[in-house]
């Protein structure tokens, strides 16, 4: 089925949560280049498509934010006695994941470079620096520590729902 019922969530719904997950765990792999400036197969690779998927990621989260919001009324229920601890989780989660992009493309705007997605010219480059910008986006990296925090959280819940609690949130979602 591809949209939510109160059992499990729809196609619609995994899709977006599995392709979405992916693609953040791939934006992780930037953190490799601290080491040796990037200049290693990871950085040159897979670390290289950072702005195109980052941007993705932003377009992908206000989809997913419209879809979940016209599915509110026929989604899995959390259980009572977590249920304001899971939901402000998920709420961190979708600030970050759209902080996340936002902060990234005021960073390289900030320092006068154009914001280019899969090659299309989203923003233009001013070719010199703006401080407000450069002060936004020097949040990125604090943001991105702070996501990998949820992140691992986030799966640590998970796991603990399926192995410790065995109550099938898991199989939901799968
Ligand atoms: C959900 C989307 C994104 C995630 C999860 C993400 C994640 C990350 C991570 C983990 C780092 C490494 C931080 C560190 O080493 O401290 C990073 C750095 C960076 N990201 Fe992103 N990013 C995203 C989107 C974007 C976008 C859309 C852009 C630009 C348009 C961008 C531009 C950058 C730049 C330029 C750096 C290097 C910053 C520096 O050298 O200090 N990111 N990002
Ligand atoms: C970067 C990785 C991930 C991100 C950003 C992420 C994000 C999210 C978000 C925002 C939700 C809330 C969905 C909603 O109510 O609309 C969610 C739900 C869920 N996620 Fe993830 N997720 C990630 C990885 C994972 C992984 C690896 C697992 C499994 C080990 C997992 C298991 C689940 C489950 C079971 C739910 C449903 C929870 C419930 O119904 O209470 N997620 N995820």
């Amino acid at each position: 089925m591809s949209i939510d019922t109160k059992e499990r969530y729809g196609k619609i719904t995994r899709i977006f949560h599995w392709g979405m997950a992916f693609l953040v765990l791939w934006q992780f792999l930037k953190f490799f280049d601290r080491i040796g400036d990037g200049e290693h197969w990871v950085g040159e690779t897979l670390v290289s498509w950072h702005v195109s998927i980052g941007s993705l990621l932003l377009l992908l989260v206000i989809l997913r934010l419209i879809w979940a919001f016209k599915q509110k009324d026929n989604r899995p229920e959390h259980d009572p006695a977590v249920a304001t601890l899971a939901r402000a989780g998920h709420r961190l989660l979708y600030t970050l994941l759209i902080l996340m992009p936002i902060s990234g493309m005021l960073y390289v705007l900030g320092n006068g470079y154009s914001v280019s997605p899969f090659g299309i010219e989203l923003f233009t480059g001013s070719g010199t620096e703006t401080a407000w910008m450069l002060t936004v986006g020097s949040l990125h990296s604090p943001l991105a520590w702070a996501l990998l925090v949820m992140v691992i959280g986030h799966i640590g819940m998970a796991l603990v729902h399926h192995f410790v609690k065995k109550d099938g949130v898991l199989q939901r979602m799968l």
